[in-house]
């Protein structure tokens, strides 16, 4: 059974009342992560790929072995895995190197709960393009309301979150993403939220992109994650162009490789691949994790639930530990800022996903997300605290 320890976050001996609940921006690493970044940039920090001696070597096979690491914990081949900067980059990347010969008029199928970074990489290439944008709406309890019947002729990509960084729902892609196949549309996920919490799907995703980012599980910033399917990846040129991709270039042009590197120009962030490998290593020996942060998070609603003044946003039929609350009582921003005032750090406002609170109705909520460190006194300290802060604003 899974209990959070002050061998992997230290932090909770020194400062057990400290709550960090925002893990569905950015995890906090556990201690082997740390001690994994400060080895290599003890000892082999270099530019992987590029030099002929030892310390470049080393930083090389400390990156491919990252790969081969982090590729099989999402259950595919390492030539399936591409690293980017982050799920943003390569959402931009995505929508840019496309194989399509856009027509005006073709569609776009989006969900109305996508994070920026999969909504405006797709307004952008609508307005070049003269494409039209598409949103499957939600159910009242939160789940994507039948999604695959929003396909039509003219769709050429669907590009759906796996799950909603604002409510914590995970949604039932199977259907959409098999009927997509069927059609030749090219279909993308962004599990940006689903990685924290059920990474090993990510691989098993019917999909033809499945993008994420290290630092949401447990990993640090500065990488991203591309899951390529490989006949997809086949059609893929280089997303951007300049060192490390090449075998031969001449003044007019340029010989790209044909592997997975290609989509890797310029110095690859080695430490974020040596930690994002090392995060699965210790979430390998945690896979009690899941379960506790389901039982933390059933936990938490009930809390909630006997505070009549706030409500909790609808979140579908499973959910990541991730969920936000609103109340006509008290302010989003007054009750995050009560929380921080006593060490409670939880974020508000519209979470980058401006028109889902707009469809929602909301002009911000405040988020809740749990991590490997969250304890019951930290969610006990919660429920308190907006005990406090109700008082105090209402
Ligand atoms: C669902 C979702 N998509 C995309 C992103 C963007 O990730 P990044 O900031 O790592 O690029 C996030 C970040 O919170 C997210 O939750």
């Amino acid at each position: 059974m899974y209990q959070p320890s002050s061998d992997d976050f230290p932090w909770l001996a020194e400062e057990p009342d400290y709550a960090y609940l925002d893990t569905a921006a950015t995890c906090i690493v556990p201690t082997c992560v740390r001690q994994a970044v400060d080895r290599y940039l003890l000892d082999t920090h270099a530019n992987a790929h590029r030099g002929s001696y030892a310390r470049s070597h080393a930083a090389t096979e400390q990156f491919e072995q990252g790969r081969q690491t982090l590729a099989r914990w999402f259950q595919i081949q390492p030539e399936q895995l591409a690293f980017a900067a982050s799920t943003t980059q390569a959402l931009n990347d995505l929508a840019q190197a496309l194989p399509i010969d856009w027509q005006a008029g073709d569609e776009i199928l989006l969900s109305i709960a996508e994070h920026h970074a999969n909504l405006l990489p797709w307004q952008r290439l609508a307005q070049r393009f003269d494409l039209k944008l598409r949103f499957i709406e939600l159910t009242p309890e939160g789940n994507l309301a039948a999604p695959e019947l929003l396909l039509t002729e003219r769709t050429r990509v669907v590009s759906v979150s796996a799950a909603s960084n604002v409510t914590g729902a995970i949604y039932e892609l199977g259907g959409l993403l098999s009927a997509a196949r069927q059609r030749g549309v090219v279909s993308i996920v962004d599990a940006a939220q689903l990685a924290s919490h059920q990474p090993r799907q990510l691989g098993l995703l019917d999909a033809d992109a499945v993008v994420c980012s290290a630092h949401k599980f447990y990993g640090v910033t500065g990488l991203g994650l591309l899951l390529l399917a490989p006949q997809f990846a086949e059609q893929l040129e280089p997303f951007r162009v300049g060192g490390g991709i090449v075998t031969r270039v001449t003044r007019e042009q340029a010989d790209y490789l044909s592997d997975v590197h290609r989509f890797e120009a310029g110095t690859p962030n080695t430490l974020a691949v040596i930690a994002a490998a090392t995060a699965t290593e210790w979430l390998d020996r945690h896979v009690g994790l899941s379960h506790y942060l389901d039982t933390q998070r059933i936990e938490l609603n009930h809390l909630l639930a006997q505070r009549e003044w706030l409500r909790v946003l609808p979140s579908g039929a499973t959910q990541t530990p991730t969920l936000s609350i609103v109340s006509s009582s008290v302010h989003a921003q007054d009750l995050a800022a009560y929380l921080d005032s006593q060490r409670i750090e939880v974020r508000s406002g519209h979470h980058c996903a401006q028109p889902l609170l707009q469809y929602l109705g909301y002009s911000g909520v405040v988020r809740i997300s749990l991590g490997a460190y969250t304890t019951p006194r930290h969610l006990e300290r919660l429920a308190s605290a907006l005990d406090e802060a109700y008082e105090l604003f209402s």
